[in-house]
């Protein structure tokens, strides 16, 4: 297996973003949506997860004082399953201590079990629930995991790590 290399999003990735939303999302964020979000400075982090010279995964995070939100998660369908979206949250949650962001939530749909398997290993726990948070009617539930950085999430955390494939 190649090894999996997450860097930070570029307007270059563009169009691999844009396949990746649509294979992943019924609603998939369009070029314009991505490109003002990778440009929206600070606040934001997009990072890609890369597979030899392939886009794979991406991770969208939003930063508000020390908490962030998940604006957007997705791993290429051709090779879930295989780590990349909890390599892209590692590293995501690693950048954002060091930046004193100690706090993480986000909104998934209900009916997304993969998605919510992935967050509760995370240690994301579901607090409330918004009617019809989604353009189909869906809810979205909503989900929080705070201080990131006490040690039993920290354990958490590097036990996740060292569960991963090798080469990831
Ligand atoms: C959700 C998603 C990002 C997971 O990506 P992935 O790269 O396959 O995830 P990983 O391989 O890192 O899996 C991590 C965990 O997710 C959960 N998971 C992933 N796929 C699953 C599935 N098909 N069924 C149940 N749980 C699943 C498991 O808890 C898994 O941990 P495990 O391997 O220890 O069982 C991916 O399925 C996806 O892009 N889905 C469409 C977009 C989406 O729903 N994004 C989330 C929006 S809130």
């Amino acid at each position: 297996m190649r090894a999996l290399s997450i860097r930070p999003a570029t307007i270059r990735d563009l169009r691999a973003l844009v396949r990746l939303e649509e294979a992943s999302f019924p609603e998939p964020w369009n070029e314009n949506l991505l490109r003002s979000e990778i440009g929206a400075g600070p606040s934001r982090r997009y990072t890609v997860a890369v597979l030899g010279r392939k886009i794979v995964g991406c991770l969208g995070l939003m930063t508000v004082d020390d908490e962030a939100h998940v604006n957007t998660l997705s791993s290429d369908p051709a090779h879930r399953g295989q780590g990349i979206a909890t390599r892209l949250l590692l590293d995501g949650i690693d950048a954002c201590l060091a930046d004193g962001i100690r706090h993480l939530t986000l909104e998934v749909a209900a009916s997304n079990m993969a998605a919510q398997g992935l967050y509760r290993k995370f240690g994301l726990a579901p607090v409330g629930v918004r009617r019809g948070y989604y353009a189909g009617g869906e809810d979205g539930l909503v989900m929080w995991v705070y201080d990131l950085d006490r040690p039993d999430e920290i354990r958490r955390r590097e036990g996740i790590a060292r569960s991963l494939p090798s080469g990831h």
